[in-house]
């Protein structure tokens, strides 16, 4: 049994859902999972009491969470040393255009050259688009992104594309990594 931190940044809660799943798989796996929202995380939060470290984030214009990006950057020494991986959620990771995915992967190559990080592993995956967490001006802005991109434009409910099989592979091979 290893105590692994998974520590995320999330605006609308997609990747606190994504974060869930990868624990709830270690813990399956037999590992003590603990979860940190690194917008509020616990005094003292120290990355090096663990015997691994799972990052996520998601992209908001461009992108990820500045609080995940300064928590990686300060703690990449120790996140270098451990087991430690990093999952990025996006729409884009959800078009079937190649050249959208490829930008979502992109994002992540900046991210970690950015840090100074060199996770074991990394996964882009697609998040979804919560229309009800949106106010009035973000729900008309992400309405007309996703009839760009091909998204759905009902707002009256939520969308969600993650590829739980794609997050629950993820986790299970950081586990065999422990
Ligand atoms: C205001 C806003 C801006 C976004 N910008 C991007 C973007 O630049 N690229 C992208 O691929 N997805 C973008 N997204 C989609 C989010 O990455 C996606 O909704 C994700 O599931 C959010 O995760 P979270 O709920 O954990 O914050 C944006 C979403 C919002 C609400």
């Amino acid at each position: 049994m290893t105590r692994v931190l998974v520590a995320y940044g999330s605006s609308e809660g997609q990747t606190a859902t994504i974060a869930d799943r990868i624990g709830d798989v270690l813990g399956d796996e037999g590992h003590d999972a603990t979860l940190v929202n690194l917008n509020h995380p616990p005094t003292g939060l120290d990355p090096g009491a663990y015997g691994g470290v799972i990052v996520g984030g998601s992209i908001h214009v461009g992108s990820h969470q500045a609080y995940v990006t300064d928590f990686v950057r300060e703690q990449r020494s120790t996140l270098n040393r451990l087991p430690s991986a990093f999952f990025s959620v996006s729409l884009s990771s959800a078009s079937d255009d190649p050249e959208a995915r490829s930008a979502a992967d992109d994002l992540v190559e900046e991210f970690l050259e950015d840090t100074g990080w060199d996770p074991d592993s990394t996964l882009a995956v697609a998040g979804a688009l919560k229309y009800s967490e949106y106010g009035l001006l973000k729900r008309f802005v992400m309405r007309r992104i996703a009839r760009k991109s091909g998204g759905d434009t009902d707002t009256s409910r939520d969308h969600e594309y993650t590829d739980w099989d794609a997050v629950e592979t993820f986790a299970a091979e950081f586990g065999t990594l422990l």
